[in-house]
C-alpha cells in the first residue's frame, strides 16, 4: 500500500472547519426545524379545538355546521350518528363545501384517541384531525389541513440549508485564507534557512550573516519560536565555525612558522658540516662519510621544511601573486632544466605556437611543474620517455604530463594527493622524497580555482591538470549575482 502525500496545514484547516460549519448547521437546522414544527402543530391543535368546542356549544346538535363563520379554506368536519351514514364536508378555497367521499370518511373517523392526530385523508392530503363524542352517542370530527406546517417546515429546512451551504463556503475560503497569512512567517524562516544552506561554510567565511527577521523570530508566536530557534541555532554553529577556523589558522600559523624558523639553525648544520669538511686531510674517513650524511640529510630536511612552509601559504590561502604566465616558455624551461639535471631520460614537449597566456601566480606554476617534472624524473627509471604537452580551449589551460614509467602503485592512489603520501620504493631510496610535492600540485591546482586527474597503468602515467585562462576570483565575481 501505498501513502499518500502528508496533508497541508492548509487543507486540514479548510476540512476541519467545513466539517464543524456542516455539523454545526445540521444540528442548529434540525433543533430550530422541530421546535418550529412542533410549536406550529400545537396552534394548529389549538385551532382544531377551537372549532370543535365552538360547534359542540351549547345547543349544537349531531349536525353539520353551515355557512357559519367556523368555515375556513381547508376544514374538514364530519358527523358520524349510530346508525346512520357519516356524513361530512371539506371547505375548497372559494368558500364551497364539498361532500367527503366514504372513503375520505372512513379515513376522517378512523383514529380512536380523542386526542389531536395527524392522518392522511386520501385525496386531500395530510390533516390535524380532533374527535368527539356527543351525548347521544355521535361522533364529530374536525379537521384541518397541515399543508401550512409542512409548508413553513420545509421552508426552514431550506433555507437552514442553503445558509448552511454558503456558510461552508465562506468558512473554507476563510480558513485558507487565514492559513496563508498565518504560514507566511514561515516561509521567510524557509527562507531564510534556504539561503544558509546555499553558503559555503566548508571554506570561506566562518560566519554566517543569514538570520531570520526579527519579525518571525518572536517567541510569543508559534512561527516566531521556529525563527527564533534557527537563530539560535546559526548564532551556535557560527560561533562553532569561528572558533575551528581559529584553531586551524593557530595550527597553520604555527606550522608555518616553525617551518621558518628551522631554516636558519640548518642552513647553519649544512654550512658548518662543509666547513668542517674543508679540512679533510686532517680528519679519519669515518668522519668525513659522517659528515657528507649531515649535509645530505640537512639538504632533504631544508627541501622538507621549504614544502611544508609552502603548504602552510598555500592553506592560508594568501600570498599568491597573479600575473600574466606565459605557459609554453615556462614548461619550455622548466623541461630544459629537467633534461639537465637528467639526461638519461627523454624529454618532449608538444606546444602550441606561444603565447599561451593565463592569469597565475608564476612562482607556483612553476613550482607545480617542476614537481609534477621530478616526479616523472625520480619514480621512473633511466630511458623513460617523459611527454608534457600544452592545449588550450576558451576557458582553460591543458597540461598533460605523461611517460612510460612503471606507474603508480595501486595502493598509494587513494591519497596519492594527500600529505606524506608516497611509494615505498621512494621511501627506500635516498632520492629525496618526502611525500609533500603532490600536496603542493594539488594545492597549487586549487588556489588556482583549476583540476588535476590522474591516470596511471604500467607503461603510461598522465597528470593532467586544467587551469583557467582567467582569474578564478574576478572570473566568479561577474557572475555572481546582485
Ligand atoms: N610519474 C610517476 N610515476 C610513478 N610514481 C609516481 C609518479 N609520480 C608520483 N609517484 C608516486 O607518488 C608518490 C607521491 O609523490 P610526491 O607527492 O611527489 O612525493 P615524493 O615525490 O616526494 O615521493 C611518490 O612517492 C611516488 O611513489
Ligand atoms: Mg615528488
Amino acid at each position: 500500500m501505498t501513502r499518500g502525500a502528508p496533508w497541508s496545514i492548509r487543507r486540514r484547516l479548510a476540512l476541519g472547519v467545513v466539517a464543524l460549519v456542516a455539523l454545526l448547521g445540521i444540528l442548529i437546522g434540525t433543533v430550530s426545524v422541530i421546535a418550529l414544527r412542533q410549536n406550529l402543530l400545537e396552534r394548529l391543535d389549538g385551532q382544531v379545538q377551537d372549532v370543535m368546542r365552538s360547534w359542540v356549544g351549547p345547543g349544537s346538535g349531531a349536525q353539520l355546521p353551515g355557512g357559519s363563520d367556523l368555515l375556513r379554506t381547508g376544514l374538514v368536519v364530519g358527523v358520524a350518528v349510530p346508525g346512520q351514514n357519516a356524513r361530512g364536508i371539506v371547505t375548497t378555497s372559494s368558500g364551497d363545501a364539498t361532500e367527503l367521499t366514504a372513503a375520505q370518511l372512513e379515513r376522517l373517523f378512523s383514529t380512536r384517541s380523542r386526542q389531536p392526530a395527524t392522518i392522511d385523508i386520501p385525496r386531500l392530503g395530510a390533516y390535524r384531525v380532533v374527535l368527539e363524542s356527543t351525548a347521544d352517542g355521535s361522533v364529530l370530527a374536525v379537521a384541518l389541513s397541515m399543508d401550512d406546517v409542512d409548508g413553513t417546515t420545509r421552508d426552514l429546512a431550506l433555507v437552514f440549508a442553503l445558509v448552511t451551504a454558503g456558510a461552508l463556503v465562506i468558512a473554507a475560503a476563510g480558513a485558507v485564507a487565514i492559513v496563508r497569512v498565518a504560514l507566511r512567517p514561515l516561509g521567510r524562516v524557509t527562507e531564510t534557512a534556504t539561503r544558509v544552506t546555499e553558503l559555503q561554510l566548508a571554506s570561506g567565511d566562518a560566519t554566517i550573516p543569514e538570520r531570520v527577521p526579527d519579525a518571525e523570530a518572536d517567541p510569543r508566536t508559534e512561527v516566531g519560536q521556529v525563527g527564533a530557534a534557527l537563530n539560535r541555532l546559526l548564532g551556535h554553529v557560527e560561533h562553532a565555525l569561528v572558533a575551528r577556523q581559529a584553531s586551524e589558522e593557530k595550527v597553520r600559523r604555527f606550522v608555518a612558522d616553525a617551518s621558518h624558523e628551522l631554516r636558519t639553525p640548518l642552513a647553519s648544520i649544512r654550512g658548518y658540516a662543509e666547513l668542517t669538511r674543508r679540512i679533510d686531510d686532517e680528519l679519519p674517513a669515518d668522519a668525513i662519510r659522517s659528515l657528507d650524511r649531515i649535509e645530505s640529510e640537512s639538504i632533504r630536511m631544508t627541501a622538507l621544511v621549504e614544502e611544508l612552509l609552502e603548504l602552510a601559504r598555500l592553506d592560508e590561502g594568501q600570498g599568491l601573486v597573479f600575473g600574466e604566465v606565459e605557459l609554453v616558455r615556462l614548461v619550455t624551461d622548466a623541461v630544459g632544466d629537467a633534461y639537465a639535471a637528467a639526461p638519461d631520460h627523454e624529454w618532449e614537449v608538444v606546444a602550441p605556437d606561444p603565447p599561451l597566456t593565463i592569469e597565475a601566480d608564476a612562482a607556483r606554476i612553476h613550482q607545480l611543474v617542476v614537481n609534477l617534472l621530478g616526479n616523472a624524473h625520480r619514480h621512473t627509471p633511466a630511458g623513460t620517455v617523459v611527454t608534457v604537452t600544452l592545449a588550450s580551449d576558451a576557458d582553460e589551460a591543458t597540461l598533460t604530463f605523461a611517460d612510460d614509467g612503471p606507474g603508480i602503485p595501486e595502493e598509494l592512489r587513494p591519497r596519492l594527493f594527500e600529505r606524506f603520501a608516497r611509494g615505498d620504493a621512494s621511501r627506500s631510496r635516498a632520492t629525496g622524497s618526502t611525500g609533500l610535492g603532490l600536496a603542493i600540485v594539488a594545492a597549487v591546482v586549487e588556489a588556482h580555482g583549476g583540476r588535476i586527474e590522474v591516470f596511471s597503468v604500467p607503461g603510461d602515467t598522465r597528470f593532467v591538470v586544467r587551469l583557467p585562462l582567467r582569474r578564478p576570483d574576478a572570473a566568479d565575481a561577474s557572475h555572481l549575482p546582485d
